[in-house]
């Protein structure tokens, strides 16, 4: 895990009770007005959510962000690529803050950009390099995104992986992939796989811990998708049983969940898709549905406590929150709000203009596609 180190929040906030952190976020985000602009992850906490100015997925935020160019601040309440995207498409005048600087992704963090030069660097002696397309899940740092605008690539989201990858295959608009390096997660590019009617025979996982990805010549080579060995700590924990389970005790319920679940979850499923989608494929449901979900359970709460006439279950009984996201809290909140109020900006994220400018390129291929 990439080491960011926060420094200890003044005792002022850490002795606070919840009344007090309340009426500070309050009083402050009221004294900044419309020069703050707070984003809330679906997987925040409520005591958090509570004074998003707007909620949704890790993209859609930063889009609200570039457009709500009277915000000088923009305050991410979510991890660290998300911050960074927000940074990259909104304007030089706008600052982005993250409230706690160890607020990352353990999936983002398993693909560095160190790792996926030496393996785009180790394909190119097997293969021809120019035939592969490298592409970013959202979720990475944006030296790598950079790195797929700089090699013909582009970012996709959980929404609209398919689309990316069937534009990869397809593409007329410069070099058609035979292959695709898809990172960081290899359960997002495998369920996208086989969503597109490719099979396991079609796939490989690269493990850059080993040489050559731990594949052979030939595998390395012939697999239309080399998967990063990279996953998400909160997903992986949903398996099988648990959806096998949730049918035992609720026959005709309904089973929603995250593209970044394994795929043996996924086949379960009867609904696999982003945040968003999961959203609203609660809100479709008919009254007195029940409905287990696989995803991170302060979503599945939040949406159990706001449908009171449908019951959203977690697939997984003993689900974790998904412990960064869970490090931005009413202390750091307070302190990041307050800190704006007396001139300071704390924790400020930014991303270098050169990487800018090619995850820009990157992100603006994946919109155009989409
Ligand atoms: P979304 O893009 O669906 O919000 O997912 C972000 C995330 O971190 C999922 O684990
Ligand atoms: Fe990263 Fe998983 Fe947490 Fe999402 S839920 S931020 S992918 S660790």
């Amino acid at each position: 895990m990439m080491l960011r180190l926060q420094s200890p929040l003044p005792e002022r906030y850490l002795e606070a009770s919840d009344d007090e952190l309340a009426e500070w976020i309050g009083n402050a985000k009221a004294a900044l007005g419309e020069r703050v602009f707070i984003l809330g992850h679906h997987y925040q906490r409520d005591e958090v959510m509570r004074w998003a100015d707007a909620r949704g997925d890790s993209f859609r935020l930063s889009v609200l962000a570039k457009e709500r160019t009277q915000a000088d601040y923009i305050v991410f309440c979510g991890v660290h690529f998300m911050a960074e995207a927000a940074d990259i498409l909104t304007g030089d005048h706008q600052q982005v803050i993250l409230p706690d600087l160890n607020a990352g992704c353990s999936m983002a963090d398993m693909a560095d950009i160190d790792s996926v030069e030496e393996a785009w660097e180790s394909l190119a002696e097997v293969t021809d390099i120019e035939s592969v397309v490298p592409i970013t899940y959202m979720n990475s740092a944006a030296n790598l995104k950079a790195f797929v605008g700089r090699h013909g690539g582009a970012v996709c989201t959980s929404t609209n992986a398919r689309a990316v990858l069937e534009w990869a295959l397809r593409r007329e608009d410069g070099p058609r992939a035979r292959q695709v390096l898809f990172f960081p997660d290899q359960h997002l590019g495998r369920n996208t796989g086989y969503a597109m009617g490719f099979t396991e025979d079609d796939m490989a996982v690269w493990n850059p811990r080993l040489d050559l990805g731990g594949l052979d010549e030939v595998t390395a080579k012939e697999s239309t998708f080399l998967l990063w060995k990279g996953h998400c700590s909160v997903h992986q924990r949903f398996r099988p049983e648990h959806v096998e389970q949730f049918r035992a005790e609720h026959p005709d319920g309904i089973v929603v969940a995250h593209p970044e679940c394994s795929h043996e979850v996924c086949s379960l499923a009867d609904h696999v898709g982003s945040t968003d989608f999961i959203i609203r494929t609660v809100e479709a449901a008919p009254s007195g549905s029940v409905i287990g979900v696989g995803t991170e359970i302060h979503l599945v709460q939040r949406l159990d406590d706001e449908t009171p006439d449908k019951t959203v279950v977690s697939l997984d009984p003993l689900v974790c929150p998904c412990s960064t996201m869970f490090r931005i809290d009413a202390q750091h909140l307070a302190w990041v709000l307050e800190s704006l109020v007396e001139g300071r900006v704390p924790n400020r994220i930014t991303v270098d203009p050169d990487t800018a400018h090619w995850a820009r390129v990157a992100l603006e291929r994946m919109l155009a596609i989409t």
